[in-house]
Formats: structure tokens, C-alpha cells, sequence
């Protein structure tokens, strides 16, 4: 048998974390930023769409959110009578209700009972069927459903530490955009130690002086990471040293490539090394980035099976309302535009580019890792042991 064949039949420790393609199931996911959902509105009586409703593809499901007085309410964004998406042209009569644009099956959207069957309306269906309902929690400017069958856990054991703290100001305005690669490439890129490599000479490194070092823990051993696996949230810390480069290498005679390392040009972080964790089931942390006083939270929200949702998110402790005016449009003006435009773009370049290998060319059984994966395994063997259930791959 050749090798690559023997490795392909190879168990690996992680095997669940390799089925979970669709991402874990009972956990909670960010879904969007609050100001991306107004108030609902409703339909004219020729049945007029209304705009004010989000459809939102997660774990491979189709979901549907209207706001109600304040509130967000999430149903399953699949017409019982036939399964059309009611999202392909929205009515609504009144704002609590959605009507399927094809034969007139009528929701309440808070708890998805079928309330009236506008072309049959003595029907023995009515009040006897529901859309499935998923429960929503809003916090710190977004919006989060939990995806799943059992009751679900405190928000807060799902999201990365820190993020709820009362003092803490989430810029309601973050980014998010879809990725043609699945969710784990975007986990495991973010929270690489070698990927640091590729961003060596970005512009946010070039034109702010942000120092890109692996950190000087001997990770061979499993030194240098901490996993949380206790109550609360689960995740793995990748912890860093002094922050002076690890990698020099002479690739060719009198050519040394080196992490951009600028001792005599503290930068915008002022000299301070960024501490990474990652935190189930998709929700990376980096503290502080980009400036002393940021804190950087991202998430790789499972679509498909080859694509995920990328969020990016800033928070800051501020005392004042003039602090917290200054830090908005801190990240409107520069941040929004500099972070993903000369920075994580590369991330999305990379994790776009490992799509083809892990996912039409067995690349999770067939990759060759090194030295500084260990921290990406200790990820992959977490979530094996810590996850609440496999997305599967027809959820529906
Ligand atoms: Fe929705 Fe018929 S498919 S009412």
C-alpha cells in the first residue's frame, strides 16, 4: 500500500472534529450586527415584501429573523405546506406573523404556530403545526442564535471571555463577509503561530510597525498552551514570551529571511505582544490588536460545507460617552478599512487557497504537520472532546 494511501485510511485523534464539516451543534453563533435588523414592517394588502427581516444561512440551515418591539425572533426559514423559503418574497400582515408567498400558510414568527391558511381557512392544520423556533440572545450590538435541540446553555459559555463584561464597549459596527472556505480552515488560520509568516510584510505591519513574532514558548513538549476545559467557556491559550522573533532562516547564502521584528520601533502596540485564544465553537480573541487598548474578537461561522461567515468585532474599555464617541470613529474611519484590507484579506487569501486540499482532496488526512501545529491540534482535540453535537451534513 503506498504511504499516502496508508495515511489516508489513518485514524486520527480528532475524527469528530473531521465530520464536523457543518460545525457543532447546541452552541451558540453570532448571526449578524444589531443594526443590520430595524423594527419589522409589514406588507401592503397586495402583499407588498417587506425588507425589514434577515434571512441568514448557519450550520447549513436556513433561518429568519424579524424584531418586534425591540425584540429579535428567529424561525426556521422553510414553508411547512412545500418548503419554499418564505424569504424569497416576504409577506407580512402584521409584524409578529409572515405568510408564505406561494399558497398563504400563515406564521406567528415568536413561536412559529400556524396560525391561518389564507386559500384553505377552516383548514384542520391550523393551530396544529409550527415552523421550528431557535432561541436569539442580543448583546454588545449583535445578534447570536443557538442552534440546536436541547435547552440551550448561558450565552456566555459559548463566547469568547471578556466579550460580556460590563465595561467593555462593543463598536456596533464591526465587519463580517462570506469566505469560500470551510469554517475550521478559518479557525485553525487565525490561530496558527507560524501564520504570522505571511503577514510579515502586510501593511498593517509595514505602516503601523506591528511586530509579527511566533511568541518563544518551546511548543514541542505541549508547553506553551493553557486549554480551558472547565466550566464556562472551552478554549486553548497560545502563550507568548518576551516577543522576540523565532524564526531566521539563511534560505540561500547571504539571503535571511526574518519575522519583522522592530525593537527600535515600538509601533502602534507599542512594543506589547498580542495574547491569542481560540474558544468553541468558532471564536478567536486576540488582546490587545490593534492598538494597547483594542480587544479583537473574530468568529468563522459554519454556512456550508465550503463556506463560513467572517466576523470581526473591536471592543474597548471606555469611561466616558466622549471615549466611546472617539473609539467608534477610531474603528470607523481606520480599522474597518485597514484591519481586512491589509491584514486579515490575507487570511481569507490563505484560507481560500487550503479549500480544494481539505475539502475535495482528503487533505485532513493527507496534510504533513510541523512543530507549531501542535497548537492547531490541541484546537482539533478540544472541540473532539468538548463539542455538544455534530452539525449534520442534512440538517434540514
Ligand atoms: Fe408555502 Fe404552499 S409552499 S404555502
Amino acid at each position: 500500500m503506498s504511504e499516502q494511501k496508508e495515511r489516508a485510511r489513518a485514524a486520527t485523534p480528532w475524527e469528530p472534529y473531521i465530520d464536523a464539516a457543518l460545525g457543532f451543534r447546541n452552541h451558540w453563533y453570532p448571526a449578524f450586527f444589531s443594526h443590520e435588523l430595524a423594527e419589522a414592517d409589514v406588507s401592503d394588502r397586495e402583499g407588498q415584501p417587506v425588507s425589514h427581516a434577515r434571512s441568514v444561512t448557519m450550520l447549513g440551515e436556513d433561518l429568519l429573523f424579524r424584531r418586534l418591539d425591540g425584540k429579535v425572533y428567529c424561525v426556521k426559514d422553510q414553508c411547512l405546506h412545500k418548503g419554499v423559503p418564505l424569504s424569497k418574497r416576504l409577506e407580512c400582515y402584521a409584524a409578529h406573523s409572515v405568510t408564505c408567498w406561494y399558497h398563504g400558510f400563515t406564521y406567528d414568527i415568536r413561536d412559529g404556530n400556524l396560525t391561518h391558511i389564507i386559500t384553505d381557512p377552516t383548514s384542520p392544520l391550523i393551530g396544529k403545526a409550527a415552523l421550528k423556533t431557535y432561541p436569539v440572545e442580543e448583546q454588545k450590538g449583535m445578534v447570536f442564535v443557538f442552534i440546536g435541540d436541547i435547552d440551550p446553555p448561558p450565552l456566555a459559555d459559548d463566547l469568547q471571555p471578556g466579550f460580556l463584561d460590563p465595561d467593555l464597549t462593543l463598536c456596533p459596527e464591526g465587519w463580517s463577509n462570506i469566505v469560500e472556505a470551510n469554517w475550521r480552515l478559518g479557525a485553525e488560520n487565525g490561530f496558527d503561530p507560524a501564520h504570522t509568516y505571511m503577514h510579515r510584510n502586510s501593511g498593517l505591519v509595514r505602516g503601523f510597525h506591528v511586530p509579527t513574532v511566533l511568541g518563544d514558548a518551546d511548543l514541542g513538549d505541549g508547553h506553551g498552551l493553557e486549554v480551558y476545559e472547565g466550566d464556562g467557556p472551552k478554549g486553548v491559550k497560545l502563550t507568548r514570551g518576551a516577543g522576540r522573533p523565532i524564526w531566521e532562516a539563511e534560505v540561500e547564502p547571504g539571503v535571511t529571511i526574518a519575522a519583522r521584528y522592530m525593537p527600535d520601533e515600538p509601533g502602534i502596540l507599542e512594543g506589547m505582544i498580542p495574547e491569542v485564544t481560540i474558544w468553541m465553537p468558532c471564536g478567536l480573541r486576540v488582546d490587545p490588536f490593534p492598538t494597547p487598548d483594542t480587544v479583537h474578537f473574530e468568529w468563522y461561522v459554519p454556512v456550508t460545507e465550503k463556506t463560513h461567515r467572517y466576523f470581526i468585532a473591536w471592543g474597548r474599555k471606555t469611561r466616558t460617552e466622549q471615549e466611546k464617541k472617539a473609539f467608534f470613529d477610531e474603528v470607523r474611519y481606520v480599522w474597518r478599512d485597514v484591519v481586512p484590507g491589509k491584514f486579515t484579506n490575507e487570511d481569507v487569501f490563505a484560507r481560500e487557497a487550503m479549500e480544494r486540499f481539505y475539502g475535495e482532496e482528503n487533505g485532513w488526512r493527507r496534510e504533513r504537520l510541523f512543530g507549531p501545529d501542535v497548537v492547531t491540534t490541541a484546537w482539533r482535540k478540544l472541540c473532539t472532546r468538548a463539542n455538544r453535537g455534530i452539525q449534520p451534513g442534512n440538517p434540514n
